[in-house]
């Protein structure tokens, strides 16, 4: 991709930085392979951060949204919600677990209700007008039976009024095995070039 300074629909890349949000419960995991190729494609200058959930002491969430006494959150929880905050586009790298996303980034995703909760963070307002984005890695060929991660995605990007590039899908099982999925390559070369509509539910017209 040239280093044009507008994005899909207008948006300028020059002001746009990314956080990929590795979920995988394995290093150089097939999705990472994915969202690295795709990640490769971005201008020169556009700035990345990448975060390995599954190498943070990340404690489960614990839902202390109606409590009066809440507890601080961990120096993990401070670094993400950092990372999470100053990016423009959050992509979330996930395997395709029981049709999903994996347990890692299903975690990190609760935080964003604590964060949401979280009186001063303005979370739902900093997250307006950003991009989610999704790279999936999945063992099964049929890639409707991604449909259920993909509308998690969806849906929270509508919830939080962001928009939606959609989830890149490639096939593989062992490590490495995605480098075999010629079609999910070369769809990554163009992923982050693609449409980002604003998200929204069924029936609800997307609100801007
Ligand atoms: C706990 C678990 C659940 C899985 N569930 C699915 C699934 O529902 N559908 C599927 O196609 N593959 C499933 N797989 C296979 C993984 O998606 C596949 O191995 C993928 O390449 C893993 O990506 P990674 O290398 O980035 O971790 C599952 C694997 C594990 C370990």
């Amino acid at each position: 991709m040239t280093s044009d300074i507008h994005g899909p629909e207008g948006l300028v890349w020059a002001d746009r930085s990314f956080l990929f949000v590795l979920g995988s419960s394995r290093a150089d995991g097939n999705s990472e392979i994915l969202a690295r190729a795709a990640a490769e494609r971005l201008p020169d200058g556009v700035p990345q951060a990448w975060v390995d959930l599954n190498t943070l002491d990340l404690p489960d969430f614990q839902d202390g949204r109606h409590e009066t006494e809440r507890l601080p959150g961990g120096p993990v929880e401070a670094e993400l919600f950092k990372a999470t905050v100053e990016a423009t586009d959050i992509v979330l790298v996930s395997p395709l677990y029981w049709y999903t996303v994996s347990a890692q980034t299903k975690r990190y995703l609760d935080y964003w209700s604590g964060w949401l909760a979280e009186p001063g963070a303005d979370f739902k307002q900093r997250m307006a007008g950003r991009t989610l984005w999704g790279v999936t890695a999945m063992s099964d060929y049929d890639e409707r039976r991604a449909d259920g991660m993909v509308t998690t995605l969806e849906y929270t990007a509508a919830y939080l009024r962001m928009r939606f590039g959609g989830v890149l899908l490639g096939n593989g099982s062992r490590p490495g095995q995605i480098r075999n999925d010629d079609r999910a390559l070369l769809r990554a070369e163009s992923f982050f070039a693609g449409e980002t509509p604003f998200a929204s539910f069924p029936l609800e017209q997307a609100v801007r």
